[in-house]
């Protein structure tokens, strides 16, 4: 469910034409609709209202600073992998005692910054991490609250850059190792161990890996409890999948069905990460097409969003639906590659979409954009990013101005010996 429709042939953020932003703000743009958030948000936290659960939303896959205040708004806890991602909850008052740190590489700064802000716990990856946060706890006069992120070794059964279970992956502690680095932790001078933490990958289209996985870590919950650790709080971590053209993942009720049949009666407080199932179909990517050029065996639109703008087909040959904002059902419709205006065969939007004759200047929306979408641009080709654009009922507000060329190269210097 999202709220992004056809009204009289004409595709609408909510109340409003997404062809009147395209020209009012420009294009390439991401739109994103105010109740998509604030509906994915509540259901997501309805589901888990038989359990003490606190959602924590992973920064990442959508990090501007108005989003951010939207889940702050309705007392969400966040997910953060960086000092600049806490900065940013901290930038819209979000709770710093509902934010877990997570990451393989947090650097001593980061942690000093964290634990001054006192987060509710790390996420910790690994042996020399946990030392690391210790020492520098220890030298703050600070306490450190910490999970330490086992690895169940379980195939998350999604694309392998986005798959983080398995022993072959950079994250998290072995689990077989976890009872010895448990064992550490407690004899470390400034650690509170409160829990375990958990995360397999991203995009999970099957409940069973879940499944699978908490049940590994109900199994080590169990055993640290023999040992006397007192851990109240389990990290589930992110991952559910949504559809972004034929997937048919599980809803966010039957996860949370699944997930807390596992957790009846374990006495802790639940966290959850979820990214993409709360931001995923609540933005679009909207593109003007520059030119139609066919060869014998091909035809293209050439469109002036690309990989800068949207990584994920690049990457990891994901699928998003590319619809045209004006729909005419009468037009002959042909087979094409949508593609951007960067020098490398990669840059597509889609491959073999069936479309009609688009002409210059015409409009296509990318749906399901709303994730990984802005947060992994960049600046390849000397584009300056597009700009983000939320809308709330009949009104949309601009919340990241578009990047100008100036500002492409202000943080560049020419050294005296050049000029
Ligand atoms: N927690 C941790 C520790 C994570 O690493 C991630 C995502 C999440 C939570 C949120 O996962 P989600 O609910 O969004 O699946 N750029 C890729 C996705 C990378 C995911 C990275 N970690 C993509 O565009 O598909």
């Amino acid at each position: 469910m999202n709220h992004f429709e056809y009204r009289q042939n004409t595709l609408h953020c909510e109340n409003v034409a997404l062809s009147s932003l395209a020209a009012e703000f420009g294009t390439p743009l991401y739109v994103y609709s105010t109740a998509t958030l604030e509906r994915h948000w509540r259901v997501f936290d309805h589901a888990f209202r038989d359990i003490p659960h606190l959602i924590c939303y992973s920064v990442k896959a959508n990090s501007n600073l108005a989003i951010l205040r939207l889940f702050a708004n309705l007392e969400s806890g966040f997910d953060i992998v960086s000092g600049g991602e806490l900065a940013r909850v901290l930038r819209v008052s979000g709770d710093p005692a509902k934010v877990v740190f997570s990451g393989v590489g947090k650097t001593v700064d980061e942690i000093r910054q964290a634990l001054s802000y006192d987060i509710l716990c790390f996420n910790v990856e690994s042996e020399e991490e946990l030392r690391t946060i210790s020492a520098v706890a220890l030298a703050e006069g600070k306490r450190a609250p910490i999970s330490l992120r086992v690895n169940p070794d379980v195939d998350a059964k999604t694309h392998a850059y986005i798959s983080t279970g398995l022993k072959t992956t950079k994250f998290g502690i072995p689990i077989r190792d976890a009872t010895e680095i448990y064992d550490l932790a407690r004899s470390l001078p400034a650690i509170d161990v409160r829990g375990i933490d958990c995360h397999i990958g991203s995009q999970l289209l099957e409940i069973e890996p879940f499944v699978e996985s908490l049940r590994h870590v109900l199994d080590l919950l169990r055993a640290l409890r023999a040992q006397g650790f007192q851990l109240s709080v389990l990290d589930i971590g992110g991952g559910l999948g949504i559809p972004y053209t034929d997937e048919s993942p599980p809803d966010p009720q039957q996860y949370a069905d699944a997930m807390c049949k596992e957790l009846e009666g374990w006495n802790v407080q639940v966290l959850l990460e979820p990214g993409r199932v709360i931001v995923g179909n609540a933005g679009i990517l909207l593109t003007r097409v520059l030119y139609w050029k066919s060869n014998e065996d091909k035809h293209f639109v050439v469109v002036d969003a690309g990989m800068n703008d949207a990584m994920r087909p690049a990457m990891y040959g994901a699928r998003h639906n590319i619809v045209p904002v004006e729909l005419n059902p009468q037009a002959v419709e042909f087979m094409v590659d949508v593609v951007g205006p960067i020098c490398e065969s990669a840059d597509f939007l889609g491959k073999c979409r069936k479309m009609p004759k688009m002409m210059q200047g015409e409009l296509l929306a990318m749906m399901t954009s709303g994730a990984y979408g802005f947060s992994m641009a960049s600046n390849y080709n000397s584009r300056p990013r597009a700009a983000e654009v939320l809308v709330n009922g009949g009104v949309a507000y601009c919340v990241r101005q578009r990047e100008t060329i100036d500002s492409l190269f202000s943080l560049e210097a020419i050294p005296p010996f050049l000029s």
